[in-house]
């Protein structure tokens, strides 16, 4: 696969793509390729004449005593993954490619404070704002005419989705469904730090999600002739029971949550879209999941 790590190589590469007029498609990564990511580029795919996957651990992004130096960074078993074809270029920047002038004083973007300040953003703040900041380098110096990005992050998905359409970058974002182990657990990079007995329970959480977001779906067909009041009540006692059955195996809840799919709101009377999130520990290995409400 070819590779690029400076900005002109970047450029050089896809200068003659662009030329002949071929749509280009980037999915963003921060590297430690599993099987979720090669779901991302198989999505991009039918749309798209080149790939270029973009490999960063993105420093930004990471608050302070969270996990940026322990983070796997496995870029040789990266580029064996997007070898055999998978896709036509791996952008592997240094941080002095992606923030030329230091971190500390960079131009930063700041993510819709509403729909980024809740749930993930409440637990990591300052989180979003990285993951704009970012993303916003990847699409200007790439300037894909499609990315991707993974459901398992859902409300990454919805920030970045806003951020797009505020910002108007001619780019169509694809949301690609979430990759699971055959017990459930969704892939994640992070999953490696799960020692033996964790990762043994760690498939709870996709059950009790899953469970949740059925329940939700029961609430949601009965309040068609109850008010607005009655149906939070449900989903508040769904959020609790998701909760206790997280604790009961262990887990430390930072948040269960039915939420609306557009905003990650709480829903209102009318509202069908609706999905469950949860964010939670396992000893030291902090866990994210989501299930949509059908
Ligand atoms: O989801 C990720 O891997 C990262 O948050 C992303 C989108 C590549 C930005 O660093």
């Amino acid at each position: 696969v070819l590779q690029a790590r400076t900005r002109e190589q970047l450029w050089s590469a896809l200068e003659p793509w662009r030329g002949a007029g071929e749509r280009l498609a980037l999915v963003p990564t921060m590297g430690n390729l599993h099987a979720g990511h090669l779901a991302l580029i198989d999505a991009v795919r039918p749309h798209a004449d080149r790939i270029v996957c973009s490999i960063y651990v993105n420093p930004t992004q990471f608050g302070e005593g969270e996990d940026f130096t322990r983070y796997p960074r496995t870029p040789e078993a990266d580029l064996e993954m997007l070898a055999a074809g998978r896709c036509d270029l791996a952008f592997l920047p240094d941080d002095e490619t992606m923030y030329p002038g230091g971190q500390a004083n960079a131009t930063h973007v700041r993510a819709a404070p509403a729909l980024a300040g809740r749930l993930e953003g409440a637990a990591r703040p300052g989180h979003f704002d990285g993951v704009v900041t970012v993303v916003a380098r990847l699409l200007n110096l790439c300037r894909p005419h499609v990315a991707a990005f993974g459901q398992k992050d859902f409300q990454q998905l919805r920030v970045i989705e806003r951020m797009v359409d505020d910002l108007g970058y001619p780019v169509k974002v694809l949301g690609v469904p979430t990759v699971r182990e055959p017990d459930g657990l969704a892939l994640s990079s992070r999953n490696r730090y799960l020692d033996d007995a964790s990762r043994q329970r760690a498939g709870v959480m996709s059950e009790v999600l899953a469970l949740a977001a059925e329940r939700t779906a029961l609430v949601l067909l009965r309040s068609r002739n109850e008010n607005g009041a009655e149906a939070a009540e449900g989903f508040e006692r769904i959020e609790h029971k998701a909760r206790e059955g997280l604790e009961q195996k262990g887990f430390r809840v930072d948040y269960v949550a039915v939420r609306r799919s557009l905003d990650l709101a709480r829903p209102g009377p009318g509202d069908t879209d609706l999905r469950v999130l949860a964010a939670a520990w396992l000893g030291e290995t902090r866990l994210i999941d989501n299930r949509p409400v059908s």
